[in-house]
């Protein structure tokens, strides 16, 4: 099955009046997709018979310029993996089809969005409720799909939906994880091999039940920078820097 690419948003929304009353599935992405994406696909396609993919690297969520630079961007790859999920429809926009309005107009939350990643991101979640925001509105998704992850977007985009009563289910998937325990993400293509192996530390520490500052202590030992390690949600959730790369993961508490 083919994966039918629209790389321009008039032509998406002229197409995807045909589908007004179908259900649909939707996993917005940043590409540099991974098996955690695909599990997200996977999930979709099980649960609707439509399922569309957005791939928008998303510079508003960007509070480091250098993040945004460094960003892996693939879609050659991504492309692959999504006709090999089945994914239907994958939109590619470009920034300034996004933000026509050059960013004047905002989706911000005042209590959530400042703590743990919005404490050291300031504007992160402000982009990041925007755009999906933006995305929801051109998709029209019955569901959407969302990796734990990201659990404090998870939980803003969930309370978004709530508090604008939008019709969408906002579905949470498991964390997908590489052998050593790391949670895939699309950042960890930034990380040496000795990196990556070293990072898996990060989800055996946080999962070790151990007091929070012995955590912290330990990974601080190991060479790692660590932005939080915090109990929040029934959940341990953590950042850290290794290799100047912002890793993030959570275990539930
Ligand atoms: O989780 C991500 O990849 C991004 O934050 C999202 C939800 C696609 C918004 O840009």
């Amino acid at each position: 099955m083919k994966t039918i690419v629209f790389d321009s948003l008039s032509k998406w929304i002229a197409f995807r009046k045909k589908f007004r009353r179908g259900k649909i599935g939707f996993v917005p992405t940043m590409g540099a997709l991974h098996q955690g994406h695909v599990s997200l696909v996977e999930r979709s396609r099980f649960e609707n018979p439509i399922t569309v993919v957005s791939i928008f690297v998303n510079p508003t969520q960007f509070n480091d310029p250098n993040d945004l630079k460094n960003y892996p961007r693939t879609f050659k790859g991504d492309y692959e993996l999504l006709k090999a999920a089945g994914a239907d429809f994958l939109i590619y926009p470009k920034y300034d089809e996004i933000y026509a309005d050059g960013y004047k107009f905002r989706v911000s939350e005042n209590h959530l969005s400042g703590i743990l990643c919005g404490a050291s991101r300031p504007g992160h979640f402000e982009g990041v409720l925007t755009v999906v925001m933006k995305l929801f509105n051109l998709v029209g998704p019955t569901r959407a799909y969302f990796g734990e992850k990201d659990y404090q977007q998870f939980l803003l985009i969930k309370e978004m939906v709530d508090s604008f009563f939008m019709n969408i289910q906002v579905v949470p998937c498991p964390i997908i994880r590489e052998e050593n325990g790391l949670a895939m993400s699309s950042r960890n293509e930034r990380l040496s091999a000795e990196g990556r192996e070293k990072a898996g530390l990060f989800f055996k520490e946080l999962s070790s039940g151990k007091e929070l500052k012995e955590i912290r202590k330990n990974l601080e030992e190991n060479g790692f920078k660590v932005d939080y390690i915090e109990e929040f949600f029934g959940r341990r959730l953590g950042a850290v820097f290794l290799e100047n790369v912002r890793l993030i993961d959570n275990v539930p508490a």
